[in-house]
């Protein structure tokens, strides 16, 4: 039996708006609680849940203030431990998500840090530095924050004297801690076994690539800005440097000590697939996502290239590919297919213009078939089951997001891929919150969502809903005759603009040409994105899986 985690399906809970038990208009562990007999339907084995540590909230959890300890706006560390003994009565494993780059600027270090004077080991946790120029007043590097202004903010001294300058990648309130500090990483690492010894199966790594520094601290100058979507080139003085494999190393150590295979998954923003197999030696991280297909077109041949540099580079290290299509920081799929222009850089430069939503969906649920076909794991990000568009139009007066703060970020906000799920009936709030709710919806849903219900999607057979409870489940059934991790991958000769490859006992077809394409004779379909008739013509935009007759 091959491990679980080399090709779970792993459903991403982005639990602010996934279920709200409590009706503030915010989902929470109880949420979450209620609805695990609809995430065991769909199939899925996994879940991975974005920060739910207690933190003041301004990069949506993403900036920590207390690591052993929920946000009250999602429960208690009681409700945790119920949430863990639930998922896995449910079959369920569950993944956290650890923020190792920063914490909140509210985490007691970073106060002491802040009270301590310059030099003292207290500030020797974060990045403070002296600026630039005669009095200081020029940040000590050009970085970029990642939202957009300087990586660096000012300090005032006790004196009331502006002082050093502190590094944040991301926004002011999400200081960098110093991890060539043995201090740093031993508090990591327990904080890591704090929750392994309350049972949870892993971790996903929050900006895995970013946690050491050139500690020559260089300009970028010349350089690209450093944006996260974009791919890091060698020798970047904050993103993929080598000094970070070494951490990793020492976490693996932590997760093998452990009964049951406790495993990670590192979120690595990095040039290709060659530079992310190196987080992935058996003695570093398990898995990363697979972040070039996400940012690949709707098109054959990009596709490709991408599947076949990805599981070239992971063999010769022997980790498996994750194959992800959408997450909580980019636009969703069913979006970003429904234009002319499908790459995630074109969707964010076409963000707001007309987009054909029914030709999205249909891709999107073809992706989902032929990414499910791929060796290796998936990933789910809620609502993409439902086939849920992006939100564009949603007010600016609404926007959480902190980087709508900043004129120079490059990108939309990223509220548009959080709203709020619709679970059932025919208006807001949809069944996310209960009838008794207190609170709208933290985001408002968009009225039209009521034909993307679950309960709706659910009664229909042809929805994607029911689409995903087919896909996974058939998944399941031919896991060791073809589909999930081992097989390898064998390309079929095709049409152009037709992907066909074969594993094992099965084939995968999946036609993005602009004609419809013939279907091998002698195979019965096992499951299409749409309907094949009797004469076995596979449709344009949509994906099939056959075995034979
Ligand atoms: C990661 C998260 C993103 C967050 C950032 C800072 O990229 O996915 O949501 O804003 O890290 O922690």
């Amino acid at each position: 039996m091959s491990s679980w985690w080399r090709d779970a399906v792993i459903y991403q809970v982005y639990i602010r708006s996934f279920a709200d038990g409590n009706g503030d208009g915010v989902g929470d562990v109880a949420g979450l609680r209620s609805r695990l007999p609809y995430l065991a339907a769909l199939g899925v084995d996994a879940l991975w849940l974005n920060p739910w540590y207690a933190s003041p909230q301004v990069d949506a959890g993403y900036d920590v203030s207390d690591y052993r300890r929920l946000d009250p706006l999602f429960g208690t560390l009681e409700d945790a431990k119920g949430l863990i003994a639930d998922a896995h009565e449910h079959g369920l494993r569950l993944i956290l998500d650890i923020v190792p780059n920063h914490t909140s600027d509210q985490h007691p270090w970073f106060q002491e840090a802040l009270a301590a004077s310059q030099g003292s080991d207290a500030r020797a946790r974060y990045h403070f530095r002296p600026g630039r120029g005669a009095d200081g007043s020029q940040p000590p590097t050009d970085w970029p924050s990642i939202f957009g202004g300087p990586a660096w903010t000012r300090t005032v001294d006790a004196d009331g004297e502006p002082g050093d300058w502190y590094l944040h990648l991301f926004a002011p309130e999400q200081p960098d801690l110093d991890w060539t500090n043995p201090e740093v990483r031993r508090e990591f690492e327990d904080i890591l076994r704090f929750w392994l010894d309350l049972g949870v199966d892993g971790f996903r790594i929050d900006v895995a690539h970013g946690l050491t520094k050139d500690p020559g601290f260089p300009d970028l100058a010349s350089r690209a800005a450093g944006g996260m979507l974009d791919g890091v080139a060698r020798d970047h003085p904050y993103f993929d440097r080598d000094e970070t494999l070494a951490i990793y190393e020492d976490w693996r150590r932590v997760a093998d000590s452990y009964e049951g295979e406790r495993v990670f998954v590192a979120e690595a923003w990095v040039a290709d697939a060659a530079r992310v197999a190196r987080y992935l030696t058996p003695s570093r991280l398990h898995t990363a996502f697979n972040f070039g297909l996400l940012s690949c077109p709707w098109e054959a041949s990009a596709l490709r290239s991408e599947i076949d540099a990805t599981l070239g580079v992971l063999a010769a290290v022997g980790a498996p590919p994750t194959w992800v299509l959408s997450n909580h920081d980019v636009i969703r799929h069913a979006t970003r297919y429904g234009r002319s222009q499908t790459s995630l850089s074109d969707a964010r430069r076409l963000y707001g213009t007309p987009v054909d939503h029914a030709l999205g969906e249909r891709r999107a649920r073809a992706a989902a078939q032929l990414i499910n076909a791929l060796p290796g794991g998936t990933y789910v990000y809620q609502g993409e089951e439902l086939g849920l568009p992006e939100v564009e139009d949603l007010p600016p007066s609404v926007w959480q997001d902190p980087n709508r703060r900043y004129t120079d970020h490059d990108g939309p906000v990223r509220d548009g891929c959080r709203v709020p799920l619709p679970w059932s009936g025919a208006t807001p709030p949809f069944g996310f919150s209960p009838e008794q709710a207190t609170a709208d919806p933290w985001l408002p849903q968009p009225p039209d969502w009521k034909d993307h219900t679950a309960a709706a999607e659910e009664q229909n057979p042809r929805s994607t809903l029911s689409h995903y409870q087919a896909l996974l489940r058939i998944r399941r059934e031919w896991r060791d005759r073809g589909l999930g991790d081992g097989a390898p991958l064998e390309w079929i000769t095709t049409p152009p603009d037709v992907l066909a490859f074969r594993r094992g006992e099965v084939v995968c077809y999946a036609n993005l040409s602009t004609a419809p394409v013939a279907l091998p004779a002698g195979y019965r379909v096992l499951l299409a994105s749409e309907v094949v008739d009797d004469d076995r013509v596979l449709p344009v935009d949509a994906a099939a899986w056959l075995v034979a007759e």
